[in-house]
């Protein structure tokens, strides 16, 4: 074949496993196959059926969908008001002593927070808002540990329709600042701060060296969940900062949601693209509400006494659509954990789902295989067996990673949906459906019902099943990312413009001989290696598929005969030593296991890898510390010290 017959990316790993749905499951399941035909018959007749059964309107809407490529308006001339759909109704509908949200701290105390009590602490809060000069349409920036107070602070945003943008408790002073600029928010909501690993981690002090240059802030709301543990005390400006207790405590319990268009704007959820200005993502009301809690309730199989959980950051898009309104729309139960899975030990979730009799957990791959790496015997203390449904997000999952989670978690009988979406996508796009899909591991399966994706070489062309190239959405969904804030060139540019007509998510993926889609990594990830594009995925999944590893990244590097060379990084399992021989075996592994041009010209050990505080491997990072250059902007890593210890480490088996 010569080089530019090609294909964009290159079909390696085959994973035969295959998992159909219990008989017992699919006869209780909430998703049947017959929504797949009725969305592909008319998919906005689809969407405006659920529109109409699902949300509460103050004003119905005329006209579902309005689509001025590439800006969509969904259920137009309809009102609502979110908050209201997910609070007021469900107390309304005497489900007032429900419980809303089982919180935990890490330091083991509890709250337990009823629909009842959510509708008082979210109108007070609404209340507290007003007074401090918040109107409808002022943003409102919220920068806050895994607390209940974030949840409500969100829906107090919405209840009068000041679009919040929330920014990860973990990010810095520099990175608040930007997005309150970026936002001209008025306000910004905290906390003293909250514990991680056992410790109190101070959050208001960074808050203050935020507003330090941003000039639209006028006040600074405090919740108190440290008190005295911050160890010089919690300073607060005069006529800035206000604590919640002070100022939301003592508002009327009553307060009424504001009625707003169906495209008003929700929130800004801004992504931390790794060297560029950050995108203020904008998410409108009506469309968000319909499509998060609708997949939510599909995708989940949620039960009206299910507890759930979705173990990701409240800051994240994960959080917004699945820990808040999603679940909230659907009268759920959930859990909510302030800390880290390690404190006090790395059965913490485990004990967790134990206690609270857990039935769906939703969480990241990274997070699968941490406890992979600590081994099989800290699940297999736990009662786990009120789990009925896993999910994951965020990353490919590996083969081998699917596999120990359904064993070692879901005691083997469980369904796992792999659900592949995007902050700009809102809602879960790609997704078995429990009950429904014969599940492969490390495959998201297939679109979900009403979502046209498909795959691309670089013509725009559909690649025929077996093949790979660009991830592609072809219709408007009704939680899609209505632009970026501020920037509409950079929204057509963005997402739009390298394949007319189409959204282009940045993502490679391929889809089988039986249609089913496999994500493989960012694009600007692929590498090529004599005239191959690789994923790095498949590659990653090889290693991993050995039973000594845990974790696996491969970046590129400049090679003089290939053009590129596979470097690997890998960290073991524990009770495994990093040899010179291991790091052959495994090199050798990938080769047998995909072909020959995979096999890694070095690998080295890690303790280890560079990540994002989402998670996700910094392979840029990494393809420095390949290549010994500097490093570049580091601001978005989980733990800097990462690097070094990588940069310190010998071990590497080399060709
Ligand atoms: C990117 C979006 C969606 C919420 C969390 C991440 C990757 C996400 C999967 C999956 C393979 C996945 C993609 C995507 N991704 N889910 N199931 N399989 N890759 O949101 O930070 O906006 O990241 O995460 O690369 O484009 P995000």
């Amino acid at each position: 074949m010569s080089v530019d017959q090609r294909p964009e990316i290159e079909n390696l790993l085959a994973e035969g496993r295959t998992f159909p749905p219990d008989p017992a499951f699919s006869a209780q399941a909430n998703a049947q196959a017959s929504i797949y035909d009725e969305a592909a018959g008319d998919p906005e007749g689809f969407w405006a059926r659920i529109a109409r059964e699902t949300v509460i309107w103050r004003e119905p809407f005329t006209t579902t969908l309005e689509w001025d490529l590439p800006f969509a308006k969904w259920f137009v001339g309809g009102k609502l008001n979110i908050s209201e759909n997910c609070v007021d109704r469900h107390v309304a509908n005497g489900l007032g002593e429900k419980v809303a949200y089982h919180w935990i701290g890490e330091p083991g105390d509890k709250r337990t927070i009823t629909y009842a009590d959510l509708l008082r602490e979210v109108s007070k809060a609404a209340n507290a808002l007003r007074e401090l000069g918040i109107n409808t349409g002022d943003r409102v920036a919220i920068y806050m540990p895994m607390i209940p107070e974030l949840p409500i602070a969100m829906l107090a945003c919405a209840r009068i329709g000041a679009p919040h943008t929330v920014v990860f408790g973990g990010f810095s002073a520099e990175a608040l600042s930007g997005r309150i600029n970026d936002a001209e928010a008025k306000l910004v909501i905290t906390a003293d701060g909250g514990w991680r690993r056992g410790k109190a981690a101070a959050l208001k002090p960074a808050v203050d060296e935020a507003v330090q240059s941003t000039p639209t802030i006028e006040h600074v709301l405090v919740v108190r969940r440290l008190g005295d543990a911050v160890e010089s005390g919690t300073a607060m400006e005069d006529g800035r900062d206000v604590w919640w207790h002070d100022v939301v405590d003592r508002q009327s319990e009553t307060c009424e949601p504001v009625a707003l268009d169906s495209e008003h704007m929700l929130y800004l959820l801004y992504t931390s693209g790794t060297t560029a200005k950050p995108k203020g993502i904008m998410h409108t009301t009506a469309g968000y509400l319909v499509g998060t809690s609708y997949s939510h309730m599909q995708i989940f199989d949620v039960k009206p006494d299910d507890v759930y959980w979705c173990a990701a950051d409240v800051g994240w898009v994960t959080g917004h659509s699945y820990i808040v309104y999603g679940p909230l729309a659907n009268a759920t139960t959930g859990v909510m954990y302030e800390g880290t899975p390690d404190t006090p030990a790395w059965d913490r979730w485990w004990q967790i789902i134990e206690d609270y009799k857990v039935n769906i957990l939703y969480c990241a791959p990274t997070a699968i295989r941490a406890f992979m790496k600590q081994g099989d015997a800290l699940p297999a203390r736990h009662d786990l067996s009120s789990l009925r449904v896993l999910g994951s997000v965020g990353e490919p999952i590996n083969p081998e990673a699917w596999l120990w989670y359904h064993e070692h978690i879901g005691g083997g009988k469980t369904p796992i949906v792999d659900t592949w979406w995007q902050t700009e996508t809102g809602q879960i796009l790609i997704t078995p459906l429990p009950g429904v899909t014969t599940t492969k591991p490390g495959s998201a399966t297939f679109p979900f019902p009403g979502i046209e994706a498909d795959i691309v070489d670089g013509a725009g062309n559909s690649v025929p099943l077996g093949g790979g190239g660009y991830l592609v959405l072809k219709r408007p969904w009704p939680a899609m990312l209505r632009g970026i804030y501020g920037d509409p060139e950079r929204y057509k540019e963005t997402y739009w413009n390298r394949f007319p007509g189409m959204y282009f998510a940045g993502d490679g993926a391929k889809r089988d001989e039986d249609g089913y889609f496999w994500l493989l990594g960012r694009v600007d990830d692929v590498m090529n290696v004599a005239g191959h594009r690789l994923s790095t995925t498949e590659i990653e999944s090889a290693l991993v598929s050995h039973p000594v590893v845990a974790e696996a990244a491969v970046v590129g590097g400049p090679d003089p005969v290939t053009g590129e060379a596979i470097n690997a990084f890998v960290i073991l399992r524990l009770g495994n030593e990093p040899t010179k021989e291991l790091g052959q075996a495994l090199r050798d592994h990938v080769a047998t296991k995909i072909s020959p041009i995979a096999k890694p010209k070095s690998l080295m050990f890690v303790p280890d890898l560079p990540k994002t505080r989402s998670g996700k491997i910094m392979r840029r990072l990494l393809r420095d510390i390949a290549q010994g250059r500097s490093l570049g902007d580091t601001t978005t890593l989980a733990d800097a010290t990462v690097v070094e210890t990588i940069r310190a480490n010998t071990g590497a088996a080399e060709e």
